[in-house]
C-alpha cells in the first residue's frame, strides 16, 4: 500500500493528480531527518508506555535497516526504471517500507503524530544542518579573505566612490570591508539558528494530541533547546526558513558585489588582478580571452536565491492557520537556495586564494587620479587655511594639473606657491602615497596602526568562532 490514507476514499487518485500532489521527487532528500525523527518519536512512545518495548525495538531496528539500505542504494527512493515513485512523499515512503518490513509494529509508529508536525520537524532538522554547514563554509571564506588581508597591508591601491578614484588605501583595508560583511553574515546565521532551534514534533495535526507525549524529551534528544510553544504555530511556521533564505540572499548579494569588484579589477583596463587559469575560461572564437566566469556565475546566481526567497514569501503570505498544502512548496526553493549558496561560497574562496594581485599596477593607479587631493587640502588646513578655502585652492590646482598632465606632487614648489604661500618643501612628503595612507589612523582606517588593530581583532574573532564551531 503506497498511500497512507485510502480508507475514506472510494476511487483511486487520478494519475495526473497524484503526479501533481506528490512531493517525494524533491522531499526524498529528507530521508535521514525523517528516520531520525521517527526513531526518537518511537523511543518516546515506549518511554511513555504508549507503545510496548518490543514494538519500539522492532520499529527502531526496522528504521535502522531502512536507513542503511537507502544509503547503500539497496532501497532506491525512486523507481529506478520509471524514475517516479509509488509513494506520495518521504514520510509515506519510510512508514510504508517499515510496515512492509516489520508488519504490525510498523503500523503503530504514527501514534500521536501527524505528517504536519513530522514534516515541520524534518525541514527544521534539515535546515539546522544547512545553517551549520553554511556557517562552516563562511568561516573558510573568511579565513581566505583574512589571509590575503594579512599579506597586503602595504599593497597600495585607490579607493573609489562612484567608481572614480577617491583616496588611496590598501588591499588589506579594501578586503577588510568584505571581511566585515561576511562576518555579519556569519552572525546572522548564528542568530537564525538560535531562534529556530525549537522542536515542533508533538504538535500533531494542529492541536496537539490526547496521548501523554513527552515533548521535552524528544526536543532534547534531537538537540533542540526546547519544544515549540503553540501547536498551531508549530505546524504552520516557516519563518525560520524565510530567515535563512534572507540570510543566504544577503550572503549572495555580498558575494555578488565582491565578484563585480574582481571582474572590474580583472579587466584589461584595470589589470589589478590576474585570475588563475584553473578558475577562468576561454572563448570559442577569441583566442586571447580569459574570462572571470566564476565571478560572473556567482553574480548571476544571486537572482536564483532572491527568487527562492520571494517564492516562499509569496507562498506563505495568504495562508490561514494551520497547515495548508501550499507549504509543500517551501522545499524546492529552500533546497535550491541552499545548494546554490553552498556551491558558491567554497568556490569563491578557492578562486580568491589563487588570484594574483598586480601590486605595482595597483600602486601606480593609486598615485594617479589625484587621490592625494584631500591630503593636499588637509596640509593647508594644518598651516592655518580654513578647510573650505583649502578645498577651493586644491580644486584650482587640480585643474592646472589636468592641463599639464601632471600629479600635484609633480609640480615644483614655486608653482605650488602661486596657489598658496603656505606651501613649503614638506608638502611633498605630506602628500606622498605612503603618508596619505598611513596618516589615516582613525579606528577602521587603512593606516598601518589602525589596520594592525583591525587585523588582530579579526584574527581573534575568527579563531574564537572556529573554536565554538
Ligand atoms: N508532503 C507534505 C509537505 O511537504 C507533507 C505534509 C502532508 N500533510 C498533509 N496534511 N497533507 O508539506
Amino acid at each position: 500500500m503506497a498511500q497512507l490514507w485510502g480508507g475514506r476514499f472510494t476511487k483511486q487518485t487520478d494519475a495526473a493528480v497524484k503526479a501533481f500532489n506528490d512531493s517525494i521527487g524533491f522531499d526524498k532528500r529528507l530521508y535521514r531527518q525523517d528516520i531520525t525523527g521517527s526513531m526518537v518519536h518511537a523511543r518516546m512512545l515506549g518511554r511513555q508506555g504508549i507503545l510496548s518495548a518490543e514494538d519500539c525495538e522492532a520499529i527502531e531496528k526496522g528504521l535502522e535497516g531502512i536507513l542503511a539500505d537507502i544509503e547503500s542504494g539497496a532501497l532506491p527512493l525512486m523507481d529506478q526504471v520509471s524514475g517516479i515513485s509509488e509513494y506520495e512523499d518521504i514520510h509515506s515512503f519510510v512508514e510504508s517500507n517499515l510496515i512492509d518490513r516489520i508488519g504490525e509494529a510498523g503500523k503503530r509508529l504514527h501514534t500521536g503524530r501527524s505528517r504536519n508536525d513530522q514534516v515541520a520537524l524534518d525541514m527544521r532538522l534539515y535546515t539546522r544542518e544547512a545553517v551549520d554547514d553554511m556557517r562552516e563554509r563562511l568561516l573558510h571564506l573568511l579565513e581566505a579573505v583574512l589571509e590575503i588581508m594579512e599579506a597586503n597591508t602595504e599593497t597600495y591601491m585607490p579607493g573609489f566612490t562612484h567608481l572614480q578614484k577617491a583616496q588611496p588605501t590598501t588591499l588589506a583595508h579594501y578586503l577588510g570591508a568584505y571581511f566585515e560583511m561576511l562576518r555579519r553574515d556569519y552572525g546572522r546565521l548564528c542568530d537564525c539558528r538560535a531562534r529556530m532551534n525549537e522542536c515542533p514534533l508533538g504538535a500533531g495535526a494542529l492541536a496537539g494530541t490526547t496521548y501523554p507525549l513527552d515533548r521535552a524529551y524528544v526536543a532534547s534528544e534531537l538537540g533542540f533547546d526546547c519544544a515549540t510553544r503553540n501547536s498551531m504555530d508549530s505546524v504552520s511556521d516557516r519563518d525560520y526558513l524565510l530567515e535563512f533564505l534572507s540570510d543566504l540572499s544577503i550572503i549572495m548579494m555580498h558575494l555578488s558585489r565582491f565578484s563585480e569588484e574582481l571582474i572590474i579589477w580583472n579587466s584589461n583596463e584595470y589589470r589589478f588582478v590576474e585570475m588563475d587559469d584553473a578558475f577562468s575560461t576561454g572563448s570559442s572564437i577569441m583566442p586571447q580571452k580569459k574570462n572571470p566566469d566564476i565571478c560572473e556565475l556567482v553574480r548571476g546566481k544571486v537572482g536564483r536565491v532572491y527568487g527562492d526567497l520571494m517564492s516562499l514569501l509569496t507562498a506563505m503570505k495568504g495562508l490561514p492557520l494551520a497547515y495548508n498544502k501550499d507549504m509543500q512548496e517551501d522545499k524546492e526553493p529552500a533546497f535550491d537556495a541552499i545548494d546554490t549558496a553552498a556551491a558558491c561560497i567554497p568556490l569563491f574562496a578557492e578562486m580568491l586564494r589563487t588570484i594574483r594581485f598586480n601590486k605595482e599596477v595597483m600602486e601606480k593607479s593609486a598615485m594617479r587620479g589625484f587621490t592625494n587631493a584631500t591630503d593636499a587640502a588637509d596640509y593647508l588646513v594644518v598651516k592655518g587655511v580654513p578647510f573650505r578655502d583649502a578645498h577651493g585652492i586644491i580644486g584650482r590646482l587640480v585643474l592646472r594639473c589636468i592641463d599639464e598632465g601632471k600629479g600635484i606632487e609633480e609640480l615644483p614648489l614655486e608653482e605650488l606657491k602661486t596657489f598658496s604661500d603656505k606651501f613649503e618643501a614638506d608638502v611633498y612628503d605630506a602628500i606622498s602615497l605612503r603618508t596619505c595612507v598611513n596618516k589615516r589612523l582613525t579606528a577602521g582606517a587603512p593606516g598601518e596602526a589602525a589596520m594592525a588593530e583591525e587585523l588582530a581583532a579579526s584574527r581573534a574573532w575568527l579563531k574564537a568562532q572556529k573554536e565554538v564551531q
